[in-house]
């Protein structure tokens, strides 16, 4: 199958484009798209067989669930059974945006793209081509991240198009992601609602308009089941191993020439995914195609939008280890430390 990149520039002058792709997605093809968080991979979500295809394309395990995308508050009726006052303060303050909701779903929604739950994850993303699309299509749309299971998600269309190419018939390119880390999946069957997933709705700001907020015991470490069954899998994993040096941002100069030193003095070829001021540090000990500069330190909003793309690029690189920078976990450093975590393996030291 030959896979054609289309540019979105203008959702209005290119409405045929837009057009296109939904008739392709009700026709029960696959059409990957942008969001505000990560490039998704979409199917129509009510209909099982295409959904089929995402797991196919994907070389997703049956058992992962897929999330909703819907346009509007209507799509969102159609498919979950009761909306919790919880969800509804979520809907008002955060939605279109970078969350799903965790609902009862109806008996529309298919069991296979559930993985059997009785609940349904909703997104309504904010990307104007995402909800152009959407709207299109005339259905909610099913889509996981745009990626190869396993591997980082794709925050540009030349990165979908890295994993996809030949497995679908269209990539809508709307440019970089704004977040690129994908979105908070909020739990909103129980009396009090539970991050899943960490993403760049906060847990500070969920607190301020729910008044509290649990996270999934698997997030901190407890070694019990994740609800989200996603999270269970490991993820976002470059080709070569990566340690994460963790402590105060004052400490990480001193310790990354240390740890450099320390695996160069044993041969190897160490990348180094850090702060600009950890890489501008290091610029005379290591060759600049291994130094991934995330941004400045506490940047976060840089430091989320850029490590997928660094973590990728690094497999076109000669390292064979890789050294990563992390830091505090207060607003959206949660949601990156998930991700650098399970891109480490959770394997760090304490500097
Ligand atoms: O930002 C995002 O959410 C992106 C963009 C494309 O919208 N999508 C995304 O989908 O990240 P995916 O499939 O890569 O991640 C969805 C996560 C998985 O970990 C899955 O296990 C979990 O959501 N999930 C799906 N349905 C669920 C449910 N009913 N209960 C608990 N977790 C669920
Ligand atoms: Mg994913």
């Amino acid at each position: 199958m030959k896979t054609e990149v289309l540019a979105i520039k203008d959702i209005k002058k290119q409405s045929d484009d837009i057009a296109r792709a939904g008739k392709i997605l009700r026709g029960g093809g696959l059409v990957a798209f942008p969001t505000e968080t990560v490039y998704g991979l979409g199917a129509d979500g009510l209909d099982a067989e295409a959904c089929a295809k995402i797991y196919e394309a994907k070389g997703r395990p049956s058992d992962n669930p897929l999330i909703l995308h819907v346009a509007d508050r209507a799509m969102v009726d159609e498919i979950t059974r009761e909306i919790p006052d919880i969800a509804e303060k979520l809907l008002a303050a955060f939605c279109p945006g970078p969350i799903t909701l965790i609902l009862e779903r109806k008996d529309i929604v298919p069991d296979r793209i559930t993985g059997g739950l009785s609940t349904v994850g909703v997104r309504m993303p904010e990307n104007e081509v995402a909800r152009a699309m959407i709207r299109a299509a005339g259905v909610p749309i099913a889509a996981p991240s745009a990626n190869i299971s396993g591997r980082p998600s794709p925050t540009t269309a030349a990165s979908v198009l890295r994993d996809m190419d030949g497995r679908i018939p269209l990539i809508l390119d709307g440019g970089p992601c704004r977040f690129g880390v994908e979105s908070t999946i909020v739990d909103c069957t129980g009396p009090v609602a539970t991050i899943l997933r960490p993403g760049a709705i906060t847990r500070e700001m969920l607190t301020e308009v729910l008044g509290g907020v649990k996270l999934d015991p698997a997030l901190v470490g407890a070694k019990v089941v994740p609800k989200a069954p996603g999270m269970k899998y490991k993820h976002y994993a470059p080709n070569a191993p990566m340690t994460l040096l963790e402590g105060g941002p004052e400490k990480m100069v001193p310790a990354f020439r240390r740890q450099v030193r320390q695996l160069q003095a044993e041969g190897h070829r160490v990348g180094v995914l850090a702060s600009h001021e950890v890489c501008t540090a290091l610029q005379d000990s290591v060759p600049a195609p291994l130094l991934a500069d995330y941004g400045a330190q506490g940047d976060l909003l840089t430091i989320a939008s850029r490590i997928y793309e660094l973590l990728i690029a690094f497999n076109d690189t000669e390292a064979d280890v890789l050294l990563g920078e992390g830091m505090s976990d207060a607003g959206l450093g949660l949601a990156i430390m998930n991700r650098l975590h399970k891109a480490s393996g959770f394997h760090s030291i304490a500097i």
